[in-house]
């Protein structure tokens, strides 16, 4: 059966282009009504025009569906709300995905390579998904996914400002999830790869004609989905694959009064990874830290102070 969205209004910002461009036509095709939003700039984020979105807004009504075009940059995110409050009375579903790259080595880097990056990134995505949260919650539905990148997890040369930024978007859709959760808000995390005009920088010609950014689109239509109730988790598309990231921690040792040679004599204990666990919550990454404070205890009140090893299977 098809998933529909019939009845449900996206914001996509970033949607002129690219990846964005896709999940608009996307969302358009199966019943949505969509607010594409597009500053229209260059990929640096220093210029703007109506075209990009407007273009898009086209394409869609072209095809028999229903769009409206904002021009606003995400970070005046009460504005592109508006275009959405204004023109289909709600919205449902925001994907944060507009982005810039102000890739230099970080001796060069500037102040404002820092800033642009965290403004449209990081203040994109907070200011576009604090304006639509008070809808979502009134009325007990909401899907919102912001789009992070690999270089978040594994850092990558010429990008600390990116990496920082897009690290960022992981711990606040992380905690939007816990929020959002007793008002069906569902939030989550996009890493893409795709060809694209950001990625014409860093990619060879051929492998951006092949990634074609289509193939990241089916898994942002199953996380805006209604019938989609997975949150807080970070998922990754590219070239027709896709698949889930998850944190593990070593089993780890307790040291008790370790100084710092005492460290340096248990380091392959403490980082070994052979015996280590999922850590899918705040709850399961402070329970090593709990146990070992229970034992640290337990020692005092018994006098003993022999190291033992925390966690179990
Ligand atoms: P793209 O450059 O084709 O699309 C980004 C769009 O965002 C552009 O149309 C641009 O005009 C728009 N935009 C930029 N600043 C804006 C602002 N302040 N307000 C509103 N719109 C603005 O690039 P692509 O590849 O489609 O990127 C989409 C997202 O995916 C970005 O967040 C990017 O960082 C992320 N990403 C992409 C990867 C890839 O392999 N293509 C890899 C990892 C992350």
């Amino acid at each position: 059966m098809s998933l529909r969205y019939d009845g449900k209004v996206a914001i996509v910002t970033g949607a002129g282009g690219g990846l964005g461009r896709t999940y608009a036509l996307e969302l358009a095709k199966r019943g949505c009504k969509v607010v594409v939003n597009d500053l229209g700039g260059d990929r640096h984020g220093t210029s703007s025009s109506t075209s990009m979105a407007d273009k898009v807004v086209q394409e869609i009504k072209s095809a028999g569906g229903q769009a409206v075009a904002n021009y606003d940059s995400v970070e005046f995110g009460d504005k592109i709300v508006k275009t959405a409050i204004d023109n289909f009375g709600k919205i449902d579903i925001v994907i944060n995905n507009a982005g810039i790259l102000r890739d230099v080595s970080f001796v060069k880097m500037t102040d404002l390579d820092w800033d642009l990056i965290f403004k449209v990134h990081v203040k994109g995505a907070y200011s576009v998904t604090k304006a639509a949260w008070p809808y979502m919650r009134d009325q007990k539905y909401g899907r919102v996914v912001v789009t992070a990148s690999n270089a978040a997890i594994y850092g990558n040369f010429g990008q600390a400002n990116y990496s920082a930024a897009k690290s960022a978007l992981i711990g606040f859709a992380n905690s939007l999830a816990q929020e959002g959760a007793k008002y069906n808000i569902v939030a989550n995390t996009l890493v893409p790869t795709a060809g694209s005009r950001l990625t014409q920088t860093v990619m060879p010609e051929d492998l951006v004609e092949a990634l074609k950014p289509e193939y990241v689109t089916p898994l942002v239509m199953l996380l805006t989905h209604d019938s989609f109730t997975e949150t807080g988790k970070v998922f990754e598309a590219g070239a027709g694959w896709y698949g889930t990231l998850q944190y593990y921690k070593s089993k780890g040792k307790v040291v008790p009064n370790a100084t710092v040679e005492d460290l340096q004599k248990n380091w392959s204990t403490i980082t070994d990874m052979s015996g280590a666990k999922a850590t899918a919550n705040m709850r399961d990454a402070t329970a090593d830290i709990m146990e070992a404070l229970e034992q640290v205890q337990q020692q005092k009140t018994s006098g003993g102070g022999s190291s033992s090893t925390t966690g179990g299977s």
